[in-house]
């Protein structure tokens, strides 16, 4: 029906990829089969766990034995902690502080990762040594690991050498089926600025480590952003929005999106430096991308210049029909989870920016609709060659504002509403004071 082509986003190629990939190799297939009878649990979707953290500077015999308790990382797992968002604490004496993490073994020789890497790599006609044979690896491989369930890890911080006394340990639950893992630490006032001084962070920001053991000399840290009650958010789309989707036949698209680096949507990140300093935005992006794949954007995102954001993403595991969760509606997924960001800073006033190409004008005029107050604005950039006056948007934007509401082709078109221009949100640090 479309005259045009509709981009796809290439992680919804995944399950594609590994089946195409079965069919060439017993051994794939074998991998495949073997936990898809697994009940489906979306593990990263509990409820995180609170934990009110350890005595300050417990004496060293009490943080050896609590450190012994512990599961260990060994040396041939790696943890990677996203960043979150924090956020006072409700009686305002303090931050609740996410912590959100995954362990796993990268497992590089087990013969049936290998053979879906290979059988993938002949698919796409791609030679052993070539450049792009390494991106494939790369992308693949994080959807490739043994990911470590039942794991407790214990985080730390503010523990360099010079300040023992800010020293403080938070064991963690237990990690999930998936590898995931999730608390909401609790720090009073006081402590986070023993703490912030000896970790050289700035007040917005709190950085801490996984405690490895004795011996380990890796560093897995991870960070978390102290976002004041007050103040503008933007909440984003990576694929189509930020970063430029491939279009064109299941081969080309497979090609295009294991093979090429990521390539970015022109004058995006300017415009949200902009914002960051102006307006002194923080960023969430939620997207429908697979954990998996955060390194490889995170990473990509911050080189281009983007600012510091949190990321909310989802839980797949490839080893039962989470897999296919990849093709969930986002009117299903997305919903949710922006539902608990705008939750979670009431106070805060919302930009929502995405892309016509699949469902956030959808998505977002929901949003829009239950949280009339929040939401300031809503930008979609145009990847589907429309108009704006389409039934879709009557019925993605009924009962919305929607003077609010717009189509973009050029990031700078867009205008902010005069609402967050004219009276700028109240001074960060300000906010930030207990
Ligand atoms: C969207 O892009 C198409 C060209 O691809 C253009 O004709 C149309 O006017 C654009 N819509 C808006 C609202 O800018």
């Amino acid at each position: 029906m479309k005259s045009h082509q509709t981009p796809t986003r290439w992680w919804r190629l995944m399950p594609l990829a590994l089946l195409l990939a079965s069919h060439q190799s017993s051994f794939a297939s074998a991998l495949i089969s073997r936990g898809s009878s697994t009940r489906t649990v979306d593990a990263t979707a509990a409820t995180p766990t609170k934990i009110a953290g350890s005595p300050p500077s417990a004496s060293n015999n009490d943080k050896k034995k609590r450190k012994s308790r512990r599961a260990r990382i060994k040396h041939d797992e790696k943890v990677v902690f996203f960043p979150t968002a924090a956020r006072r604490s409700e009686d305002g004496k303090g931050w609740d502080i996410p912590i959100h993490g995954w362990i796993y073994e990268p497992e590089t020789r087990d013969p049936a990762r290998r053979a879906i890497v290979a059988s993938l790599r002949k698919y796409l006609g791609l030679k052993r040594e070539e450049e792009e044979t390494k991106i494939l690896k790369r992308r693949l491989g994080t959807f490739l690991v043994n990911n470590e369930r039942r794991k407790e890890l214990a985080v730390q911080m503010g523990c360099s050498v010079a300040s023992g006394e800010s020293c403080r340990v938070f064991p963690l639950p237990q990690s999930k089926k998936n590898g995931h893992f999730q608390a909401m630490l609790q720090i009073d006032d006081q402590e986070l600025a023993a703490i912030q001084e000896a970790t050289c962070d700035e007040k917005n920001t709190l950085h801490f480590q996984a405690i490895v053991e004795d011996g380990d000399d890796r560093v897995f840290e991870g960070m978390s952003h102290l976002i004041p009650n007050e103040g503008v958010s933007v909440i984003s789309d990576i694929d189509d929005t930020v970063k430029i989707t491939g279009v064109g036949n299941k081969k080309a698209l497979l090609r295009s999106t294991f093979m090429e680096e990521f390539k970015q949507v022109p004058g995006m990140a300017e415009l949200y430096q902009e914002w960051a300093e102006d307006l002194d935005c923080k960023f969430h992006f939620v997207s429908s991308s697979p954990w998996q794949l955060w390194e490889e954007l995170a990473g990509f995102l911050s080189d281009i210049g983007f600012p510091h954001a949190t990321y909310h993403l989802k839980p797949i595991r490839l080893k039962d029909r989470t897999l296919f969760d990849l093709w969930k509606c986002p009117l299903e997924t997305k919903i949710e989870v922006i539902e608990s960001i705008l939750d979670s800073f009431p106070q805060r006033k919302f930009i929502l920016v995405g892309d016509t190409g699949e469902k956030d004008p959808e998505v977002y005029g929901e949003i829009a609709r239950r949280y009339p107050n929040q939401i300031q604005g809503l930008y979609v950039r145009n990847v589907t060659g429309e108009t704006g006056k389409e039934e879709r948007y009557d019925e993605a934007w009924v009962g919305v504002n929607r003077e609010i509401c717009h189509l973009f082709t050029e990031p700078q078109d867009i205008q902010l509403p005069a609402s967050l221009t004219t009276s700028p949100p109240t001074n960060a640090k300000e906010a930030l004071k207990p």
